[in-house]
């Protein structure tokens, strides 16, 4: 054990709690993993707290909860070894040392107890294996055998043991790293990256919940190229989402190129974080090409084409949502949306027309703020002179969608003329007819011929009734 104190870091009183229950227990207690790592980061915010009992962890979960005035709930997972509550916000997980070795098909682990020196060794990392004791005679002294300090101060990610065991013991540690090494900068030590290189292939056995939970950190940092960089160059990104992949490299026919789809989309990503920490709108920006691979096309006149991506991409997103296990809910349409219409402001910024605009806020209704911030992270043009004038049509189309917005109200547009109303005015049953004389009212208002108000819509419905024959 070495020498160095930290027991002013153990301040919460339930640092001392845990502490007097284990040596009525008998045991020796730590704190260990990203509190202790976070604390020499000097970042604070950690909302688990992790404990390792060098004897029963579960045993000392449920007594120290026992004597808090709030008693909360203990969460026992016999398989793991592991318990864990609640407190002020904070969960509290206890585990017991083990030496653990890990099944070769799943993660689930073949327990065995071991020193506080043995469960270091299994963890993933040097730096999340650094552990601060609770124990009454040496309170506070930080334990770190496997040199998690200076790794710190190196910027490094290592593996307490041979990497190839690290990562084959869970191969989830693999997105860790490079989860770590983005949100912390740190590089991950070259042994460490080619054994993820070699042992990529094991990330099939981890399920997409924990592999999306991953992505999220990664897509949460303030560089999220960097993570994904980094999962590219291992083959891991190749393996979880191959729609990326697929984007990168430059194709040349009879002299033009297209743009290197998969750093461009990097670049949206990086834009965007500087403007929202919404995952779900990172997540469009990330995926708001994905449709470009199966729709490219050379022609001689035109040259690259990628006619319709953004329809086939928002298809994509589907799948890939499905395939990972991720919520086919609200946000994955609105994921889906914003993939649809990522070129609808772009192409239109070209050409502000009033009725464009309309089509723009009626179509992407609520969520045409967001849009418009996705759009102008996709300006990544080298050319400052270009950028200069997109940026300036962007800032026409936001006010133009502004007096729109205040003039024509089609942002949650309700038609003005109901089915029923067509239907007593025309004395019909339901109908064909009822559908195209409401499609025609809309179309009008949003093309600018009549005003959004019911006498314009009604007459106008009388006037479209005519033309299908329909009498009053
Ligand atoms: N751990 C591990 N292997 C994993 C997951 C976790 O060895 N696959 C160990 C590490 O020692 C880690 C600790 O368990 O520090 C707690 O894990 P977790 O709460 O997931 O991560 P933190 O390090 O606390 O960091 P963060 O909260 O940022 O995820």
């Amino acid at each position: 054990m070495q020498q160095n104190n930290y027991s002013s870091v153990l301040t919460l009183p339930i640092f001392e709690l845990i502490s007097s229950v284990s040596e009525e227990m008998n045991i020796e207690t730590f704190v260990i993993g990203g509190f202790v790592r976070d604390y020499f980061l000097k970042r604070n915010f950690k909302k688990d707290i992790d404990i390792v009992a060098v004897g029963n962890g579960i045993e000392l979960a449920e007594k120290v909860a026992s004597k808090l005035p709030h008693q909360p709930k203990v969460q026992v997972f016999k398989n793991y070894g592991t318990a864990m509550f609640r407190y002020q916000d904070i969960d509290i997980e206890f585990v017991g040392a083990r030496k653990e070795s890990y099944s070769e098909e799943s993660r689930n682990p073949l327990v065995e107890i071991g020193t506080l020196e043995d469960d270091q060794k299994r963890r993933d990392f040097t730096i999340n294996a650094l552990a601060l004791s609770l124990n009454k005679n040496n309170y506070g002294a930080l334990s770190d055998p496997f040199n998690g300090m200076l790794h710190l101060e190196q910027k490094c990610i290592k593996t307490p043991l041979n990497p190839d065991i690290t990562y084959s013991d869970d191969p989830l540690r693999m997105l860790r790293a490079i989860r770590f090494a983005a949100q912390l900068q740190f590089e991950i030590h070259t042994d460490s990256f080619e054994a993820i290189k070699r042992n990529a292939y094991r990330i099939e056995i981890i399920s997409g919940e924990r592999i999306v939970d991953e992505l999220h950190k990664i897509l949460l940092t303030n560089q999220p190229s960097k993570g994904f960089i980094l999962l590219e160059e291992t083959g891991l990104l190749a393996l979880v989402l191959p729609e990326l992949t697929a984007l990168k490299g430059v194709e040349e026919e009879e002299g033009q190129k297209h743009k290197d789809n998969f750093y461009h989309t990097l670049e949206v990503v990086d834009n965007i974080a500087k403007h929202t920490d919404d995952i779900w709108l990172r997540w469009a920006a990330l995926l708001h090409d994905i449709g470009k691979v199966p729709s490219k096309k050379f022609n001689k006149t035109l040259g690259w084409t990628f006619h319709g991506h953004e329809f086939t991409g928002s298809k994509m997103v589907y799948k890939l949502f499905k395939r990972l296990h991720m919520p086919l809910n609200n946000k994955m349409k609105l994921v889906q949306k914003l993939v649809l219409l990522s070129s609808r402001p772009i192409v239109l910024s070209q050409e502000v027309t009033d009725a464009a605009v309309r089509r723009l806020v009626f179509d992407a209704g609520d969520d045409i703020d967001v849009l418009m911030t996705l759009c102008e992270a996709d300006i990544t043009t080298k050319n400052p002179a270009r950028k200069k004038i997109y940026l300036h049509n962007f800032k026409i189309v936001r006010q133009k969608i502004k007096e729109v917005e205040e003039r024509d109200h089609v942002r949650n547009f309700q038609p003005p003329i109901s089915g029923e109303l067509i239907m007593e005015t025309f004395n019909l049953q339901p109908c064909r007819e009822i559908g195209l004389i409401k499609e025609a009212i809309k179309e009008a208002i949003l093309e600018g011929e009549i005003p959004n108000e019911f006498n314009a819509s009604y007459q106008f419905m009388l006037k479209k009734a005519k033309e299908l024959g329909l009498v009053i």
